[in-house]
């Protein structure tokens, strides 16, 4: 066994007793009161007849196998999880196929969809009477299954717009209710987030709408709007912090998040609703839309993206073992920090245009003062081995994502380039 590296006990086959088996994280939004460690689920593969051997300990990394990947997702993932997916690619646990390759119906991949689910309802606390869905489509298609499940087509709905994620999400709405824009950020080049009090909402409307956190402008919400409508329903697209930070589920009629850039590959989009807006959903609504079938069905009404749920579940298993979202709010507040001081301290060298108080902690846009030094950066940035920084073509300028799988090193990295740029630049 290769002596143990911070996360290397993920690679280890589960064994009770052992530190591996134990997790830290409350599976009841009270346990973490308690001192006893929980148990997260076991996988165990169920057809084989053999002994489980431990999966082949792939050779670890050296560090200049692999860049900082700034990118804003598909984004980095963790390095121990990318090392035990590889170690159980071929053979998963002992049961003589890939997870690529098994029934969605089988023992072995229920297993794996129900530990998924189980470990990301304990990650964010997730009321029993919420239901988590694995769905495919991309959090595009939430933007018309949200209105489709919750919405006749006369229904007006309020949606607050801080950026370019809300703008798609409110148009695309059109086609299917009666959507309100209360509140846009475009005239202010999507830099801030509104003040709750000077909100219009109608309380006739089915729900609000947010972008949790624009992953183009770096704009994100800290604290949430409470909805007026009768139903006091808030829906929030959080794809680009999903899992980066405790949230009160509670508070939300429906969560949604493309998983590419928190929690696992793309081609996963994570629902999470409440039960009780189940079962509404308009006559046109394809089968692949409605939050019900898919409910009814535990996300297996079709083939769900099995191997992106699987790469999710390490994802998840792996954020408990850091400690949970507590934990992982003060990396990325750290990670932020020290990023955002390098661009406000470089006497405007760079430049963040978002508010401060609603700076993203995962996707940070800065420009540079000599804009026509942005092409020099991003390439002389890429020979140092850190990739994925050119902002957003819509925007332009530079973007550093920073999701919670980002080291604090590569963080630490892009701020000492950063400033030996603007020495030999200034
Ligand atoms: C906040 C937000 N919402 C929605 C989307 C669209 O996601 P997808 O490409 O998975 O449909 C993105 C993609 O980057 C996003 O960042």
């Amino acid at each position: 066994m290769a002596a143990a590296a911070p996360h290397s006990l993920l690679l280890q086959k589960p064994n009770p007793g052992t530190a591996a088996f134990t997790n830290p994280l409350p599976l009841t939004p009270t346990a973490h009161l308690a001192t006893k460690p929980l148990r997260p689920l076991s996988i165990k593969c169920a057809a084989t007849t053999h002994q489980i051997q431990d999966p082949p300990h792939a050779a670890q990394p050296r560090p200049q196998d692999r860049v900082f990947n700034f990118a804003a997702g598909p984004a980095t993932l963790p390095e121990n999880v990318l090392l035990r997916a590889q170690s159980e690619l071929y053979n998963w646990r002992g049961c003589g196929m890939s997870v690529m390759e098994m029934s969605h119906r089988g023992k072995e991949f229920s297993s794996i969809i129900q530990k998924a689910e189980s470990d990301l309802r304990a990650l964010l606390e997730i009321p029993a009477d919420y239901a988590v869905l694995f769905l495919q489509g991309g959090a595009t298609s939430q933007f018309a299954a949200v209105p489709l499940n919750l919405c006749s087509p006369d229904d007006p709905v309020d949606y607050i717009v801080t950026g370019s994620w809300g703008d798609k999400a409110f148009k695309e709405a059109q086609k299917y209710c009666k959507p309100n824009l209360i509140w846009s950020g475009k005239s202010e080049k999507y830099t801030k987030i509104p003040s709750f009090g000077d909100l219009q909402q109608n309380p006739e409307a089915k729900y609000l709408h947010i972008c949790a956190n624009e992953t183009i402008h770096g704009v994100e919400f800290k604290d949430y709007p409470v909805p007026k409508n009768k139903g006091g329903i808030l829906v929030a697209d959080m794809s680009s912090n999903f899992c980066s930070k405790p949230v009160d589920v509670s508070k939300f009629g429906i969560i949604y998040a493309g998983a590419q850039k928190n929690v696992g590959p793309s081609g996963v989009t994570i629902v999470i609703v409440r039960k009780d807006l189940l079962g509404n959903a308009q006559g046109i609504t394809p089968v692949m839309f409605d939050y019900k079938i898919h409910a009814d069905n535990n996300s297996l009404y079709n083939t769900p993206p099995c191997y992106g749920i699987y790469m999710c579940g390490l994802v998840f298993e792996d954020l408990l073992e850091q400690g949970g979202l507590r934990e992982v709010e003060q990396k990325n507040q750290r990670k932020a920090e020290i990023l955002y001081r390098a661009i406000d301290e470089s006497k405007g060298f760079y430049r963040c245009p978002v508010e401060k108080s609603v700076r993203s902690l995962m996707n940070v846009p800065f420009t540079l003062e000599k804009s026509e030094l942005e092409a020099e950066f991003i390439k002389e940035v890429a020979k140092e081995k850190m990739v994925q920084l050119k902002g957003h073509r819509s925007v332009g300028g530079m973007r550093a994502s920073i999701y919670n799988a980002m080291p604090l090193a590569g963080v630490e990295k892009l701020v000492a380039f950063m400033k030996d740029f603007q020495a030999r630049n200034a």
